[in-house]
């Protein structure tokens, strides 16, 4: 893959206005940003952008909303608070209320770029779709990626490419199906990928365990078996687990239900939600060890205090990992700033799919159409 072009291969922009597409799609909560992490992590740009004198108007989609205006997906929170981080910078509606967005209609394209001079991609996290404000733009105006794209790009993709070992990735997420292509991209060059979160039963029952209530992709279980079999100990799966007994019930510990450490042996009617305190601990050890570290996906329900153990020791390895560490993906991001450990890793990703899609193919809808190799 060719290098994408940056903001200094762009032609002089002062006096020019500049089309920025950012993924401000930021968590709302009662209609308030709950973390304006996305927004922050623009204002490089924007702040180079304006110091070479040019008039910056950015846009966003947020939340799917179907191509029609709907209130519950304003971006009006999002531009009061881009108002105090970048006072002057204008924002546009919502691209996802026009259907011309995720359909990459070129009318759409056209109006979107009316009166512009320039483009910059900073929209990392909407980069692997093949939506009009991201593949469109460069079709037709000079363009570049933003600091935070090329950042994100440098550093997925230099996984990828020449990692220091050992290098250690850590996976979690409910789902085999979900993670199977991201599972073989990093099989590909990690040294080992450590597996935890939902996921992990499928491949414990694959090696024969009893699973008892845990989520169990029953169509997947050939397949889990075929990578352990093929990648051995480089795949390493939990020895013990958290499990929840009869009539508990996540989030809700009034409901009772016994909570246990149990081995990797799981009666009927008890279900698996966290790996346990021996596996949390080798988990440490390892990512200790390791000179670079991916982690993706929490290890359990760590959104129930009572299950957060093993996300939260995973998170305070990777903190505190002398290795080169990279978060990835929304949950796990989430998962940091919840532990208060968010500064504490070299790079967070601000892309939940984007950066699995960028693992898993080393390209993006986005850095192609800014290569000028777009083809719809
Ligand atoms: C995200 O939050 O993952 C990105 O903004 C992309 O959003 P989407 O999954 O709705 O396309
Ligand atoms: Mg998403």
């Amino acid at each position: 893959m060719t290098a994408v072009p940056t903001l200094e291969d762009l032609p002089p922009v002062a006096g020019k206005r500049v089309l920025l597409r950012a993924d401000f799609n930021v968590p709302l909560r009662d209609g308030e940003i709950a973390d304006d992490l996305r927004i922050r992590a623009a204002l490089p740009t924007i702040d180079w952008l304006r110091d070479q004198g040019a008039q910056v108007v950015a846009c966003t989609h947020l939340g799917r909303p179907k191509g029609t205006p709907d209130p519950k997906y304003s971006v009006a929170p999002v531009r009061a608070r881009l108002a105090e981080l970048a006072p002057g910078v204008e924002l546009l509606e919502n691209l996802r209320y026009d259907p011309g967005e995720e359909a990459d209609d070129p009318a759409f394209v056209a109006r979107l770029i009316d009166g512009f001079d320039a483009y910059v991609n900073d929209a990392f996290g909407a980069s692997h779709r093949a939506h009009a404000s991201i593949v469109g733009p460069p079709q037709f105006l000079p363009s570049a990626a933003g600091r935070l794209l090329a950042r994100e790009v440098e550093v997925l993709t230099g996984l990828r490419s020449n990692p220091r070992r050992p290098f250690v990735a850590i996976l979690g997420g409910s789902k085999v199906s979900d993670k199977l292509k991201v599972i073989e991209a990093l099989l590909a060059v990690a040294d080992s990928l450590l597996i935890g979160g939902g996921m992990c039963f499928t491949f414990l029952a694959a090696q024969g365990a009893s699973i008892g209530d845990s989520l169990f992709e029953e169509d997947m279980v050939g397949t889990c078996r075929a990578l352990l079999d093929e990648h051995g100990d480089r795949l390493v799966l939990p020895t013990d687990i958290t499990a929840l007994g009869p009539g508990g019930e996540l989030m809700r510990p009034e409901a009772g239900g016994d909570v246990r450490q149990l081995g990797t042996t799981i009666p009927a009617g008890w279900k698996g939600v966290d790996v346990g305190p021996g596996t949390a601990a080798d988990f440490g050890d390892r990512i200790a060890e390791a000179r670079t570290v991916f982690w993706n996906g929490p290890m359990g329900v760590f959104e129930d205090p009572r299950f957060e153990a093993g996300t939260r020791a995973v998170a305070q390895a990777v903190a505190d990992a002398a290795g080169f560490t990279v978060v990835g993906g929304g949950d796990s991001a989430a998962a940091l700033a919840q532990f208060g450990l968010d500064d504490e890793v070299d790079h967070v990703s601000t892309g939940g799919g984007a950066s699995l899609e960028l693992l898993e193919q080393g390209d993006l809808p986005g850095l192609a159409a800014l290569r000028g190799e777009w083809k719809a």
